[in-house]
């Protein structure tokens, strides 16, 4: 029976299990898919079970996501430029790096119907998912993308993969369409960002956070008349394509998967 791995650490959080292995029954594929918490060391390892075949396919979330380049023989294009790799697979006997963030977060916005070219988009963090997010958000063709993060000197880094993004300080707010929550403040529900969002309306707030479902920035969001999305449907998109990577079949995203999430 094939093998597929999300690796991490921590990782008990990962719902990639649930959603492939879910995948799995519906297209009669006979594979497992597990999460992993390891440590850098074992990566290398890790890498050589994948060329012997024992291992057939690997999801890398944090804090491995650029770390793991070293290991690779080859990166795509997207992962390349995002320096940040969520899936590997074998092609040819080499470890290949590829990055399906940038897909999933494309998907996820075309699906809203929101039409993002030549919009001003504001990014708040600069940790391991922005890069897929500027990415992206080029492909799209926005007008402007600023960064704002707690440590600037991190956001300032960013312009070594985008030279076209501005930078500013944590704190204050643009005049923008769309306001994106990168950080990781939103994971408990009584975090807040203590930044004052009220002038906005009819724009679009993003939170990358899925769980929980309404982070206390997308509740401001909506209560002052914004749109809002949460992560999920990134997510479940990251990992259609991932899926779609190691088995040639196109997995089915229903409200059945969907809900799966929920629970
Ligand atoms: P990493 O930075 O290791 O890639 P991440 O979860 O991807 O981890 O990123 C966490 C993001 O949330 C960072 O942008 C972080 O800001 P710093 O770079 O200054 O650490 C941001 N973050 C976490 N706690 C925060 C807080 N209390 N206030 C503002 N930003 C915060």
């Amino acid at each position: 029976m094939k093998k597929y791995l999300v690796i991490g650490n921590p990782i008990n959080h990962s719902l990639s299990p649930k959603l492939h292995n879910f995948w799995f029954k519906e297209n009669n594929i006979d594979a497992v898919y597990e999460k992993k918490e390891l440590h850098l060391e074992e990566v290398k390892n890790l890498i050589l079970e994948l060329k012997e075949r024992r291992v057939s396919g690997i999801n890398v979330t944090v804090p491995f996501k650029k770390d793991i380049i070293p290991f690779l023989d080859e990166l795509s294009q997207e992962a390349n430029s995002t320096q940040s790799v969520n899936t590997i697979y074998l092609h040819k006997d080499k470890a290949i790096g590829h990055n399906t963030d940038i897909e999933g977060f494309k998907i996820a916005i075309q699906n809203l119907k929101i039409n993002l070219k030549d919009k001003i988009i504001f990014i708040m963090g600069a940790g391991g998912v922005v890069p897929s997010l500027i990415f992206a958000l080029n492909e799209m063709k926005v007008l402007k993308i600023i960064v704002s993060n707690r440590t600037k000197q991190k956001a300032e880094n960013l312009k070594n993969l985008f030279n076209n993004i501005s930078v500013i300080d944590w704190g204050s707010i643009p005049d923008v369409d769309m306001i994106i929550n990168a950080t990781s403040l939103g994971l408990k529900k009584e975090d807040s960002i203590n930044l004052d969002f009220s002038r906005f309306k009819n724009k679009f707030f993003y939170d990358v956070i899925y769980n929980p479902k309404q982070t206390n920035f997308l509740k401001i969001g909506k209560k002052f008349g914004n749109i809002s999305e949460n992560g999920k449907m990134m997510f479940i998109y990251q990992a259609q394509a991932a899926f779609k990577i190691w088995h040639e079949v196109q997995p089915k995203v229903n409200n059945q998967l969907i809900k799966l999430l929920e629970q």
